[in-house]
């Protein structure tokens, strides 16, 4: 049975039919609440036709190029945006690291987004420097997506977050939501926590001193007014969490590895941790887990992270559509 996100949330979505075509999408600030909700919906319809009868997909992006940008390591972001390009009919050009790429050679980010336009219709891009992606995309006559612009924003993984929990929790409003680990320099929960603003749930921060929250996020969060508390010890809402969303420690993103060690190992959770949370609470994480996560809780019904990936694939499906005008 396909979940009405629009109907689930109870949020209408008129209108919304090719709203993003030819747009770039940098931001999480670009979806309003009926956005989002039309997204899932597009998602969740690929996602029953592609259990029913997949190859009726393959018309909506045949004959459609994508490049696939990659200047930072990536598994889950590369790979759903490529399988999902590839879903819908369309092909996919995947440069992964400078090394290969002319950028190597001191071409730089723009020359290398303009050459790529001539030979596709969108572009995903991940690279170090917060804000190269609406740097990038304001030079481009295509959309581009953002899969990420160092510490900055990840907006298509707050997108399939939010869509996890929805799946998984039936509902958004009203949920406890904790957000554990690098808050600091996690680009996934800087988005994640700005797209949840606009719904009726409560917050909590659990990060070491070293590595809160960024002000400009808190700021945003105090003005929305939804309520939300910051903690070091994760214990302290073990038992009042419905879904825990936990982060790696971004190692690559730290000034030494001294600085690295305070912080690392910090935050686990294991199977004793598991039998101590709300029995239909949930634990996501966008992965990659280092040791943040006891390995045994893999095969928990409630760690819910790899369907998480999963749904991953069906959200980029939907954007990719969207942007490139044929949903
Ligand atoms: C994250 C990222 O790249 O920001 N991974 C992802 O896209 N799923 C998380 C991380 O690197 O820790």
């Amino acid at each position: 049975m396909v979940l009405q996100a629009s109907a689930l949330l109870n949020v209408a979505t008129p209108e919304r039919n090719k709203w993003l075509k030819g747009k770039s999408i940098v931001a999480i600030s670009q979806f309003d609440p009926s956005g989002t909700a039309y997204t899932f919906d597009v998602a969740e319809e690929y996602r029953e036709i592609f259990a029913d009868n997949r190859r009726r997909l393959k018309e909506i992006l045949f004959a459609f190029q994508l490049a696939n940008l990659f200047f930072e390591p990536s598994t889950r972001t590369s790979s759903s945006f490529a399988s999902a390009m590839f879903a819908l009919g369309g092909d996919v050009i995947s440069i992964n690291g400078v090394t290969y790429s002319s950028m190597e050679k001191g071409e730089d980010l723009i020359h290398t987004v303009l050459t790529e336009q001539e030979y596709v219709d969108a572009i995903v891009l991940r690279h170090k420097d917060v804000g190269s992606a609406a740097k990038a995309a304001g030079r481009l006559g295509i959309p581009l997506i953002n899969g990420g612009d160092g510490e900055g924003e990840h907006p298509t993984q707050a997108l399939l977050d939010l869509y996890t929990i929805l799946r998984e929790q039936k509902r958004i409003n009203g949920l406890t939501i904790t957000l554990i680990g690098d808050l600091k320099r996690g680009r996934t929960v800087h988005s994640l926590t700005e797209l949840l603003l606009s719904y009726d749930v409560r917050l909590n921060f659990v990060a070491p001193e070293v590595s809160r929250m960024p002000v400009h996020i808190i700021e945003k969060v105090k003005a929305s007014g939804v309520p939300y508390q910051e903690y070091t010890d994760l214990h302290e809402v073990q038992k009042t969490t419905d879904v825990f969303y936990m982060t790696r420690v971004q190692k690559e993103r730290f000034d030494s590895e001294e600085e690295y060690n305070k912080v690392k190992g910090l935050y686990r959770i294991d199977m004793a941790f598991m039998a101590g949370i709300k029995s239909d609470a949930k634990l996501m994480h966008p992965l990659p887990c280092l040791d943040e996560i006891a390995r045994e809780v893999d095969v928990h019904p409630n760690a819910a992270y790899f369907r998480q990936v999963g749904n991953g694939k069906f959200i980029r499906m939907a954007l990719l559509a969207m942007v490139l005008g044929q949903a």
